[in-house]
């Protein structure tokens, strides 16, 4: 259907489906260029964009773009066209407090179900998601991409003592996409396996990334919990931090950030923001990189 200006009109779906052509289109093209022509068939329609990677905007188009569309694009393009060899993203929601989860460790779900999609479109435009052995042995999260669509990135667990069974959800999945990260001191005959040196009993988040090199992963997504993003972060490896801050007030759980303490507010750098909101949370967009 035409609208007055001429224009196709699209449904969120078809945003979302134009949005994971870019994703597959960067795949396939890897090389930097400074714009790109997308052209997909959706629903016997054929729907087409130029994206300006350098100003980050939409130049042309032959569907209207309304505010969720426009929102989608300005959200996830960028993301996916970053121009690095790895791309670092983090993503946090926490309570008004500063907490992402009670005390016992529950923490489905702080924040609301839009910034569930936005977790879920982020896993779907990621090549790895990385999540530490906590969040997995409290919340047993299966880390798929179920409320979008898209595939089911690969799933890696710091899991430096090899505590986790296969029994949990991230393993179990019939994709086969769950991983763990283990001390390359200990003997495993298990699959899904890779090993890592320890440094004073903890990897080196360096060797982490170089892992993701070699894996050809790209975009990074760590999502969780508090102590696994604290320490790339304590190592200026993150490039986009997402907090999501949601309407509560916990009073005592576990925290967003565990970092070493600070003798002065003068020793700490004050981070640039942009906002918007999100369902009934307000999702915090900090490039740290
Ligand atoms: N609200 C949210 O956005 C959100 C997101 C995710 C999780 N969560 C919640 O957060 C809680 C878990 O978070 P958390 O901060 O306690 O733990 P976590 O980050 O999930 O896991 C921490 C563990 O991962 C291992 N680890 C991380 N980096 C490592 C490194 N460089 N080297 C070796 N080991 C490393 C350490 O294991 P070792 O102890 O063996 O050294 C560490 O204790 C859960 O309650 C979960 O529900 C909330």
């Amino acid at each position: 259907m035409h609208n007055k200006t001429n224009k196709l009109s699209i449904t969120k779906k078809s945003a979302w489906s134009l949005i994971l052509a870019a994703k597959y289109f960067k795949s396939k093209s890897p090389d930097e260029i400074s714009k790109i022509h997308i052209e997909k068939s959706i629903n016997k329609k054929i729907l087409k964009y130029e994206y300006d990677i350098q100003k980050k905007v939409i130049i042309d188009s032959n569907f209207e773009i309304d505010d969720y569309g426009h929102s989608l694009f300005k959200m996830y393009l960028p993301l996916i066209f970053n121009n690095q060899k790895n791309y670092v993203i983090a993503h946090l929601a926490q309570t008004l407090d500063g907490l992402i989860a009670t005390k016992s460790g529950e923490s489905k779900y702080i924040s609301s179900k839009e910034n569930l999609f936005h977790i879920h479109a982020l896993r779907a435009i990621s090549d790895i998601i990385i999540v530490g052995y906590k969040t997995v042995q409290f919340d047993n999260p299966m880390l798929t991409t179920r409320l979008v669509k898209g595939e089911n990135p690969m799933r890696i667990i710091i899991d430096k003592d090899n505590k986790l069974s296969k029994k949990y959800n991230v393993f179990s999945n019939e994709d086969d996409k769950g991983y763990k990260i283990i001390s390359d001191k200990l003997k495993s005959r298990n699959t899904n396996i890779f090993q890592l040196p320890l440094v004073n009993n903890q990897f080196d988040e360096k060797d982490i990334i170089s892992l993701m090199t070699k894996l050809n992963k790209s975009i990074i997504f760590i999502e969780g919990g508090g102590m696994t993003i604290s320490k790339f972060y304590q190592e200026n490896l993150i490039n986009k931090l997402y907090l999501c801050i949601s309407p509560i007030i916990l009073g005592e759980g576990i925290s967003s950030f565990i970092l070493p303490e600070k003798q002065s507010l003068s020793e700490i750098k004050q981070h640039e923001i942009t906002y918007s909101i999100m369902g009934t949370d307000i999702l915090c967009d900090i490039n740290l990189i």
